[in-house]
């Protein structure tokens, strides 16, 4: 009783001038279902009475009503009168006019029967049946991907009675980035993203199409992916004042700049000396797109070849760059590691050594052929690309 006074305050004199039914809710179910209990003949209640409704203006959009208030997915197709075998009680309404995107058959229009039709021409549906919700997965453990990759969903709709149109989505997108068809049966379907830009980072779902009807199944849950853009990053250095391009004078400060657009949180920058003694490397922060890496003091060890690397860690991946191109840095006044008299004495002790390898060398050459890379060429390979760089070893 207070419900009902609920809704009279509510809906004011609306429902006095609501049709006959009275206070009542009207409720639909489906007369002669079989199988899934998801088609039949579309029967309404009228206060404690079932009755029918006139299939005249019935469509596609009507019935669609009744299978999403029924639960029973969306409407595959109408039936009418005569195929739906025998009914019992009145004929309520003809003319039913549903926009389709109603929850309830009871708010679409229509007509009272008024004796017009019988029940030769009740209307009926057919309903696809409850669609099963499909599970959108990924191949790939991870969320984070550089742009040109491609990612490979996975998505399990279960769904075996008609072929169906599998579709990828992208949230605010409203046509579907990937369509692939699957048969009554096969329950997965793989969607590939491929030429991933930064355009398709966002979240995705993926949901099914009955070839040739307009409904669809429900969405899937929703997985996001991060595109990442990684660039080559450029290399520079600055001394003051400057010598000449590509030299600095010992003893003088200078700094090594990396720099990369656009860049992420926590990204740094590794720069690589390569000299013939072997590679060096330091790792700094990123500063927003930047990394200085300062040198107090130039020396002869800070001589050769300079290039570095952007490096980020996201969605549990490390990307790294391609290696900038390379800068070459010369010293200028650079002291030789070793005072005269320490060299007269190596060289006396070095020609020595010398003469012992020679014979030794010879004696291998006899014994076997081993051609191994110098160390010098395996290292200078590292950095570039795998071009090799002839240094000037002063
Ligand atoms: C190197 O960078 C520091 C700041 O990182 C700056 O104070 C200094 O002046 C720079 N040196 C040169 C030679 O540009």
């Amino acid at each position: 009783m207070s419900r009902v006074l609920l809704v009279i305050i509510m809906l004011g004199c609306d429902v006095v001038l609501r049709d006959v039914q009275g206070f009542d809710e009207v409720h639909v179910r489906l007369g002669g279902a079989q199988g899934s209990g998801c088609a039949g003949r579309v029967e309404v209640s009228r206060g404690l009475e079932w009755g029918t409704v006139c299939s005249r203006g019935w469509d596609l959009r009507d019935a669609a009503v009744v299978c999403r208030e029924l639960d029973c997915g969306f409407a595959f197709a109408t039936r009418s009168g005569a195929r739906l075998g025998g009914a019992s009680g009145e004929v309520w309404w003809r003319n039913v006019q549903c926009s389709g995107d109603e929850f309830t058959i009871d708010l679409c229009e229509r007509a009272l029967n008024d004796g017009v039709c019988s029940h030769n021409e009740d209307a009926g549906v057919e309903c696809t049946g409850k669609l099963p919700v499909p599970t959108l997965s990924m191949q790939s453990p991870f969320s984070a991907y550089s742009t040109g990759e491609a990612v490979l969903f996975t998505c399990a709709a279960p769904y075996w009675r008609h072929p169906i149109d599998v579709h990828l989505y992208k949230s605010g997108v409203d046509t579907p980035l990937v369509t692939q068809r699957a048969e009554p049966r096969q329950t997965r379907v793989e969607l590939t993203l491929s030429e991933l830009e930064t355009s398709h980072q966002g979240s995705y779902s993926c949901l099914f199409r009955i070839q040739g009807n307009p409904g669809n199944s429900p969405s899937s849950n929703i997985i996001n992916i991060s595109v990442l853009e990684i660039h080559t990053p450029q290399i520079w250095y600055n001394a003051s004042p400057v010598v000449q391009p590509g030299w600095v004078s010992r003893g003088q400060s200078f700094n090594v700049t990396c720099s990369t657009q656009p860049h992420y949180p926590g990204g740094s920058f590794q720069l690589r000396l390569i000299r013939p003694s072997g590679t060096v490397r330091h790792s700094v922060p990123a500063r927003g797109p930047l990394g200085t890496f300062p040198f107090a003091s130039a020396q002869a060890s800070s001589e050769g070849y300079y290039c570095c690397l952007y490096k980020v860690q996201f969605g549990g991946r490390t990307f790294i760059s391609r290696e900038s191109q390379v800068l070459a840095i010369s010293v200028r006044g650079a002291e030789p590691l070793l005072s005269p008299m320490v060299i007269s004495l190596l060289v006396s002790g070095l020609t020595f050594v010398l003469a012992t390898c020679a014979i030794l060398l010879m004696a291998r050459l006899y014994c076997r052929k081993t051609n191994k890379p110098r160390e010098l060429e395996r290292e200078t390979r590292t950095c570039v690309d795998n071009t090799y760089i002839a240094l000037t070893i002063k």
